[in-house]
């Protein structure tokens, strides 16, 4: 059997998630996949030979960026229908986190393929504010228990689709207006503080969409191609990036996940509490549920 999984991931987090279904799929037997979604990719040709498809991405504005969108529409029809699967992390845990994949499947249903598993996994912002080190771990802990379980339910074919969500395409299709603003912001307002700045280049090496460009005297040029993945800026190792109009909400630099800061103060106590006790408590339980006893 077969699998293809193809995934975006600015700062890491639907990466891993790729990989834990990697994993999972592998030790079933599946040959998998894994096709990153970047400017140089394309979908395969045939999809009639995979037994499942997958699409991971991180969720920006309640929508798939971009990119996703424009790969997607990229894939050839196929002959028959054939069932695919989507898992997508974002910052909170808010259901209506789910309506990311109202355009996306749009553009799937139109290629003959149709949706038979959603999973949203709640991993650390690299936008908006600083989760603590503790939630971060917490976060990685219950994908690393979470996504082979759900991976494993693709496998059996036990659908898994979140409840329709009245009113969340207008909401999905009002904050598409993310997608050009971000490759305006990108190209206008983005600033590289040159006393920070060690040149290192790991901001260029890092853009999906190679839309960074280091010119010989230091400086940087940024094209029209910004997704505000953050993999540039959250990467950086000097925290020199400066991300024009979200600079507000910059999370720039890695959770400390194997040595966790655990002094750290929640500077957002309140901050969607009830969903991520909801999240964390489902969790815990599907986890349970599905754990052998030694
Ligand atoms: C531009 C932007 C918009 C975002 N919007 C949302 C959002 O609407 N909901 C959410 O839960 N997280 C949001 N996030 C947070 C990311 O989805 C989250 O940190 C995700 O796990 C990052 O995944 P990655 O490391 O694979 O890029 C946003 C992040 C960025 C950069």
């Amino acid at each position: 059997m077969k699998a293809i999984i193809y995934v975006f991931s600015g700062s890491g987090n639907t990466l891993k998630a790729a990989n834990l279904y990697k994993e999972q799929f592998e030790k079933n037997q599946i040959e998998t996949t894994l096709v990153r979604i970047n400017i140089d990719a394309k979908p395969v040709e045939d999809h009639t030979q995979y037994d499942y498809v997958g699409i991971g991405y991180p969720v920006h504005g309640f929508n798939a960026s971009y990119n996703v969108l424009d790969f997607v529409k990229l894939i050839a029809k196929n002959p028959e229908k054939k069932d695919y699967f989507v898992f997508h992390t974002g910052g909170e845990p808010l259901h209506l986190n789910d309506v990311s994949d109202y355009k996306l499947n749009e553009i799937m249903k139109r290629r003959n393929f149709v949706l038979t598993n959603e999973y949203h996994y709640a991993m650390p912002y690299n936008m908006i504010f600083r989760h603590t080190d503790a939630r971060a771990v917490q976060m990685h802990e219950v994908l690393e228990k979470l996504a082979p379980i759900e991976a494993q339910e693709v496998i059996d074919r036990k659908p898994h689709k979140y409840k329709y969500h009245f009113g969340g395409h207008t909401m999905a299709f009002l904050l598409r207006i993310e997608h050009p603003a971000m490759k305006v912001n990108g190209k206008l307002f983005f600033k590289i503080d040159q006393e920070k700045c060690i040149h290192c280049g790991l901001c260029v090496k890092n853009c999906p969409e190679h839309n960074i460009t280091m010119n010989e005297d230091g400086s940087f040029s940024f094209g029209n191609k910004c997704i505000m993945c953050t993999a540039c800026s959250f990467n950086c190792p000097k925290d020199a990036f400066n991300i024009g109009m979200l600079n507000g909400w910059r999370v720039n630099g890695k959770y400390n996940i194997k040595n966790p800061d655990l002094t750290q103060e929640d500077t957002h106590p309140k901050y969607c509490k009830k969903a991520y006790e909801v999240y964390f408590q489902e969790a815990e339980e599907k986890i349970k549920a599905n754990t052998k006893e030694e």
